[in-house]
């Protein structure tokens, strides 16, 4: 399956991503996840994210569409993929209808991740990450058994520089102007499938699993 994942910071795509990845033997193309990768290795692409980033503004839809146009490359792309946090804004959706036409593809479902803002401060802010894995635990809702080290390797978990409430608020304003036109751009083609991404965990995986079916 070609599958999008489309929802406000901190509503459940990484935590699901892995899941879906899992069930249905699909790569995982996480934007935020490469971008922060170029980030610390300062590539020439990571330091022109950087700043963006750490405002909690949109890296240019140049940049982005390169990165998942090399990505979908990978041979492991080609049967399925999932997309978690691209296409974030309309022209970056439309550069990936071209991709994947010339492919002779399509999008097969966009999964919308739909949460109130107000549940998210919490979420963000707990957020305790696996940098080598990208395993993610939350202070409250997804404890690791040691706090601060990683339940599998015991090595430390660490925050992300843009998870404070402060860098959130732009982020979600980000999401509100740039991002929500996309689920209406994909609405229009009918492969959007609303989740209650306020659920606990579980439940979201199981309306996952329902919308995939
Ligand atoms: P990105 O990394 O994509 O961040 P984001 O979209 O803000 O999303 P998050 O990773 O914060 O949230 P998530 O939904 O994955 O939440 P998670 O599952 O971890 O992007 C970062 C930056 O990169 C952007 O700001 C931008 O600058 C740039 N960028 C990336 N893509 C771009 C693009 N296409 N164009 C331009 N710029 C781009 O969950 C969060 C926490 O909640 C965890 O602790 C988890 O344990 C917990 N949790 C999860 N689900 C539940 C639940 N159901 N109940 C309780 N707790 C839960
Ligand atoms: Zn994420």
């Amino acid at each position: 399956k070609r599958l999008i994942l489309i929802g406000p910071p901190g509503s459940g795509k990484g935590t699901q991503s892995p899941i879906i990845k899992d069930e249905y033997c699909l790569c995982h193309l996480a934007t935020g996840d490469m971008l922060r990768a170029a980030v610390a290795a300062k590539t020439p692409l990571g330091l022109k994210a950087k700043e963006a980033m750490d405002k909690g503004e949109l890296v240019s839809d140049d940049l982005v569409v390169g990165i998942i146009d090399e990505a979908m490359k990978k041979p492991s792309c080609q049967k399925g993929f999932i997309l978690d946090g691209f296409p974030r804004t309309v022209v970056q959706a439309q550069k990936l209808d071209e991709m994947l036409a010339k492919r002779g593809t399509k999008i097969d479902k966009v999964l919308n991740f739909a949460i109130d803002d107000a549940i998210l401060e919490e979420r963000i802010t707990g957020r305790w990450i696996h940098p080598t894995s990208g395993r993610t635990y939350h202070s409250k809702f997804a404890p690791p058994k040691v706090p601060g080290t990683d339940d599998v390797t015991g090595e430390p978990l660490i925050q992300r520089k843009d998870d404070t409430a402060e860098v959130l608020k732009s982020r979600l304003e980000a999401f509100h102007r740039q991002t929500e036109p996309v689920i209406d751009y994909y609405s229009k083609k009918r492969v959007v499938a609303q989740l209650h991404a306020d659920k606990p965990p579980k439940e979201v995986t199981a309306e996952v699993q329902k919308a995939l079916s």
